[in-house]
Formats: structure tokens, sequence, C-alpha cells
């Protein structure tokens, strides 16, 4: 499936080479207006790529530069709750890698469980939880792709050292934690909060997990961090909604794109 997908992007790109790749979380997809020189691909365009379902997310791939680094920006998230098989979800990022791309930076919308975190707030993704109990490798194995890929340093120390660097030097706070992934599209209970607290989450989104597995097994170095846009279920008396996700993410995602572009400067 890949393969022809690859060729028609290549084709697209007309020789546009991106080195790193970018995913934009619910409310965070700004960043994709600032791309220099941009190419616009519709998923339409690409074979097996099917188009996002969601709200907020759009479904296109941009390229050109950001910060003098050639990008590839998958503009509109494939969820496993929209009903994508996890292959299909991940496409973009097999595309990616299929493209050159060696660096994978992600960001998405997620739910706070450490109550020190108090939204809205950003979070270095530090490590996971895999609860969607799903895998993008499931299947065949596939040429390029570690069959066992090892999992204990799934977020770069580097490019963590130079997010936090970044942050510090730009006054953001970014705080650092554990992501559980499920598979939504339920807002979680009140008791599986308390669960995912117990063993050891930090917050809770329904995404970005397929994608750095994937991402792993193909050799990038990869770098995610959490828009934190809401207290997790029972933390607070509110209850949770789709449109005050996009509205928290919109009012963090200056800084957050101020890491980003402050990261791919620095690569
Ligand atoms: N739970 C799961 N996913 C989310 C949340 C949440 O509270 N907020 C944003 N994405």
């Amino acid at each position: 499936m890949e393969e022809a997908a690859v060729a028609v992007m290549r084709e697209f790109l007309g020789g546009f080479a991106p080195r790193v790749g970018l995913v934009l979380g619910s409310g965070l997809a700004g960043l994709a207006d600032a791309v220099e020189r941009t190419v616009v691909v519709s998923y339409g365009d690409v074979p097996g790529m099917p188009e996002p379902t969601v709200p907020g997310h759009h479904g296109e791939f941009v390229g050109g530069m950001l910060e003098g680094v050639p990008i590839l920006l998958q503009r509109g998230r494939l969820h496993l709750y929209e009903g994508h098989a996890p292959d299909v979800a991940v496409l973009p990022i097999r595309i990616m890698a299929g493209l050159g791309v060696r660096t994978l930076i992600l960001t998405n919308a997620a739910g706070g469980i450490r109550r020190t975190m108090v939204p809205p707030a950003l979070m270095l993704i530090v490590d996971h939880i895999n609860l969607m109990f799903r895998s993008p490798l499931a299947g065949p194995g596939r040429p390029g792709e570690e069959r066992f890929p090892d999992m204990s340093a799934p977020y770069d120390p580097a490019l963590r050292g130079v997010a936090r660097a970044v942050a510090a030097r730009e006054g953001i706070e970014l705080h650092e934690g554990v992501y559980a992934a499920v598979l939504g599209p339920s807002f979680e209970t009140p008791a599986e909060i308390r669960m995912l607290e117990r063993i050891g989450a930090d917050a809770v989104g329904m995404s970005t997990v397929p994608e750095v597995i994937t991402a792993r097994a193909a050799g990038m170095a990869v770098l995610a961090i959490s828009s934190i846009t809401n207290a997790a279920a029972g933390l607070s008396a509110a209850p949770l909604n789709h449109e005050e996700v996009l509205a928290a993410g919109a009012s963090v995602a200056r800084d957050l794109e101020r890491i980003v572009r402050g990261v791919i400067r620095g690569l």
C-alpha cells in the first residue's frame, strides 16, 4: 500500500525531499500556515489515504520549508476511533519514512491527569502506555521496518533535551510526563482516570502512540508534545466536550509552535 502512496507523493513533491515530519493535533494546525514555498497534497490524491472525519482536522499533506528545514506536515490526523485500521492510521508515517524523513514531531490534545499540571498547559511526552491494545505493526513484517522494535526510549532523549532548552529560553513552562493512549472516542470515566493515575499516566489522549510505534520501527527519531486542554474526567466538575478541547488547544498553540520551531531550527 505504501509503495504506491510514496510514488504519488514523490511526483507531487517534484524533487522536494523532506527531512522532518510534523503531525499536528486538534486545535494545533496553525503551524501549517507558516510553511514556506508550500506544496499541498490532498489525501484524496494519495492511494490508500482516507478522508479524516473529525471537525478541526483537515485532510492534506503540506510540504515546504519551516525554519529553513524541509518538512512534510500531516494536516489532519487519522484516529483509530474513526474506525481506521491501525495500518491506515499510520500510512502518513510510512509515507514520510519512504520519502526519507528521519525525524518525526507530533503534537496532540490530551486530558491532564497529574494534578500539578493545570490546563491549558504543555507536556513533553517522555514515555507512553498503549491502552489502545492495537499495534500498527501487527500483520506481515514490512521491508525497512524493525519487526520487534525496541521501545525503551521511544521519545528521543536528544530531541527532548532540545525541546526543554527551547522552552526554557523562550520562557515557556513545559511539563514532562507519561501519555496514556486510549481508543476513544468517548472520554474516560472518573474510575478510568483513577486507574490511569495509579498505573503511572500523567495525561490521556486518543492518538500519537500508533504513529510513534511505526516511526520507531522505521528508525525515526521522535519528539511528541501534548497540549493539556482539560482536566481529565472526575478531576474537575465540568463535563468534557470536543469544542472545549479545540478552544483550549488554541490558547497554548502559539507556545507550542514556538517550541516546535525552535526544535526544528536546531536540527
Ligand atoms: N481524554 C482523552 N482524550 C483527550 C482528552 C481527554 O480528557 N482531552 C483531549 N483529548
